[in-house]
């Protein structure tokens, strides 16, 4: 297999081996949450599987941790097909395209994470593969170039991004299937999936530390899997099961306050009151003086951050809310009064 392609069928190495084998869910049932997506994916899929197709192509977007690569799995695993999983980043020449599309059986899902992150000549290529199925391919150089077409076996792309708005009109248009946004889950729903990843784990929990862990999960399954593990040590240690009390101690070892600000989260927030009096403060100026990468503060930080109300985007930049203040224990300056 070609690099930076992986199958759900290989042993160790390959990103199912890689997948938390143990937390994410493997049915459909076992997936909290997300009703409307999956209501859509399961019309998507039986309409496809009742005309002997491969389901049209799908694109998932929202932030990281709440399921996108889940859903690409189960998709397959409902139309009892292989996923051949590779990002963005990875694809960095049309030849890498095109040696993952002819590698495709017929009724592969191909999983495209980050499929923002695609070079546009990539990206150019991808059109006529996704639109009928063909690979337009030159060969040779100068006056002699000649294009050549390949036919494609059928097969049903999945992309996934943090970052919808860097998606192309002509990509996203060619979703026929849907371009579906996934939504942070409910205090109920992250405590459902707490309850089963503990039974998975093992490991006996309290109802109050169910609670004091989904409230820092920032309603992401990843962030609340992690946290879990992480207040499971600790209790492994104490030889205890994890109890409110053990709960507290593993988040506040680990940096996650109350709200599941982690130290990222609240020094993003801290540059904004503390070197731009809150604000506003453009991207590109927070970035460079939070240390941190544009693309990570929209796509990863940000959401949570507004979701919370902590942190407003506005056409002058970035702004720190009140709570932001109250939160952090900061007065806003005398300037920032008036
Ligand atoms: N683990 C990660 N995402 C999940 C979800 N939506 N439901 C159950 N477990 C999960």
């Amino acid at each position: 297999m070609e690099e930076g392609v992986t199958e759900n069928t290989g042993p160790q190495g390959t990103v199912e081996a890689n997948l938390d084998q143990t937390l994410r869910p493997h049915k459909w049932d076992e997936y909290i949450g997300q009703e409307n997506i999956k209501e859509n994916l399961r019309v998507l899929i039986q309409a496809a599987m009742e005309r002997n197709h491969a389901p049209e192509h799908t694109l998932l977007y929202g932030p990281p941790g709440l399921g996108k690569t889940t859903l690409a799995y189960l998709i397959a695993k409902e139309l009892n097909t292989n996923v051949k999983a590779t990002a963005g980043p990875v694809i960095e020449r049309v030849g890498d395209l095109a040696a993952v599309l002819t590698n495709l059986n017929a009724g592969d899902i191909l999983f495209i994470d980050e499929i923002h992150r695609l070079n546009k000549s990539v990206e150019e290529l991808l059109y006529p593969a996704m639109e009928s199925g063909k690979l337009d391919i030159i060969v040779g150089k100068g006056p002699s170039a000649r294009t050549i077409e390949l036919g494609l076996p059928p097969f049903t792309l999945i992309g996934a991004t943090t970052r919808i708005a860097l998606i192309s009109s002509p990509l996203r248009s060619r979703f026929s299937g849907g371009v579906y946004q996934l939504e942070f889950y409910s205090n109920d729903e992250i405590k459902t999936i707490l309850e089963r990843s503990s039974k998975l784990l093992d490991v006996q929990i309290e109802k109050d530390a169910t609670n004091e862990i989904a409230q820092r999960s920032r309603q992401t399954p990843r962030t609340a899997n992690y946290l879990l593990k992480r207040c499971r040590d600790v209790a492994q240690l104490n030889r205890s099961a994890i109890t409110k009390e053990v709960a507290e101690k593993g988040l506040t070892m680990i940096g996650v306050d109350e709200l599941g600000l982690t130290v990222s989260d609240r020094r993003i927030l801290e540059v904004i009151i503390e070197k731009f009096d809150g604000g506003p403060v453009g991207l590109k100026t927070l970035a460079a003086a939070a240390l941190e990468e544009e693309e990570t503060i929209e796509g990863v930080y940000e959401p949570y951050l507004m979701q919370e109300g902590l942190l407003e985007r506005t056409p002058r930049g970035r702004v720190a809310t009140p709570r932001a203040y109250a939160h952090l224990g900061k007065t806003p300056t005398q300037e920032r009064l008036v």
